[in-house]
């Protein structure tokens, strides 16, 4: 097969940042995805209504002419988040989900929820009203290793959580264990996101031979064996997994640095990584399901009414290393092996 149409594929985890770096790396989420959840973590965090708003509003401006890129916003869970604001917002249609950061588990969550009884009114009323939490799955105590992060996350917060809010609907943010697709394969009202970069990578490509900074992101890659699970899972058509890149611009200087920031930038690349994932796997005709269809459905909104063509070329695809934003250069990822397909139209 060298050609694939599918439906436009969304972005249902992204951070598009703010300021010249949002206006320089837009483009290369809106030039293929219809839609994206725009994470809140900005400094400081879009936590009320009126913040979601002006988000939006900055990144319609900075929208190249004639997209049609639509970002579906969230709000920023805090211990003094009011439930009527966040009903509010998703009444007005603004907001799609909620998303929780436990505090201090990754980039700019320093806001996020230590003490999990003070949130609950708010998680009741997302349950009463249909609205999805978006969960980073990770515990950040410091006896917790952090390769086991996810994992002791799921017992510990997720499991009690679940179960004193059965209705609530959760999105498990980028799932990186074999422990995580086999918690959500089990649960109700439950999905995953999985991003490009955790099914190419794991913790050998960050530190063997070198430490590579580019590929550090949280929650961390894992040991092969969990790479195989999230490639089983996203390739195999499960409605409970879909694509969320969580692409995660940093300029270099930040990355490569005795202190590297957390995140990897996928936007450029994802679909053409995707196809390739899926390709190796013998799964093209699944690729549909997982970046254009699944995540639709758990959000409950429909997919998109446009289509997308991938095409195999026999030379390499070349990508820029780096995208010059005006905040200064992002690298963009790198799989690790040549690309072949690319959307064409
Ligand atoms: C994200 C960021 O940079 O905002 N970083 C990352 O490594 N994924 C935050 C996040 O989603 O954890
Ligand atoms: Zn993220």
């Amino acid at each position: 097969m060298t050609t694939l149409t599918i439906t436009r594929p969304d972005d249902w985890h992204l951070h598009l940042r703010d300021g010249d770096m949002l206006t320089g790396i837009l483009p290369e989420t809106a030039r293929d995805f219809g839609r994206a959840i725009i994470m809140p973590n900005l400094v400081p965090p879009v936590v009320r209504t009126t913040d979601a708003i002006a988000y939006r509003d900055r990144i319609m401006t900075a929208l190249p002419d004639g997209s049609t890129f639509e970002p579906l916003m969230t709000l920023y869970l805090t211990e003094d988040t009011d439930p009527a604001d966040v009903a509010a917002a998703h009444a007005s249609g603004l907001i799609k989900a909620v998303k929780l950061y436990p505090a201090g588990a990754t980039t700019n969550s320093a806001s996020g929820v230590s003490d999990f009884d003070k949130v609950r009114p708010v998680l009741e009323k997302m349950a009463e009203i249909g609205l999805p939490l978006c969960f980073h799955g990770e515990v950040t105590d410091a006896d917790i290793d952090i390769f086991d992060r996810e994992a002791v996350f799921l017992d510990r917060v997720m499991d009690p959580i679940r179960r004193a809010n059965p209705d609530l609907k959760v999105t498990l943010e980028h799932v990186t264990t074999k422990d995580g697709v086999d918690y959500v394969n089990a649960a109700e009202n439950m999905g995953a996101t999985i991003t490009t970069h955790h099914l190419i990578i794991t913790r050998n490509d960050i530190l063997v031979g070198g430490i590579r900074p580019h590929y550090y992101c949280l929650p961390v890659a894992k040991r092969a064996l969990h790479r195989d699970a999230l490639v089983a899972a996203a390739t195999s058509g499960n409605a409970k997994f879909f694509l969320g890149t969580d692409s995660a611009p940093h300029i270099d200087p930040l990355k490569e640095s005795g202190c590297g920031c957390a995140g990897c930038f996928t936007a450029t690349n994802t679909m053409s990584c995707l196809a390739h994932v899926f390709e190796n796997e013998g799964k093209l005709e699944n690729l549909e399901r997982f970046a254009s269809l699944n995540g639709p459905a758990h959000y409950g909104l429909a997919s998109n009414a446009d289509k997308i063509t991938l095409r195999k070329s026999e030379t390499p695809v070349e990508f820029p290393a780096k995208i010059e934003t005006g905040a200064g250069p992002v690298t963009v990822f790198d799989p690790g092996f040549p690309l072949h397909w690319h959307v064409a139209e």
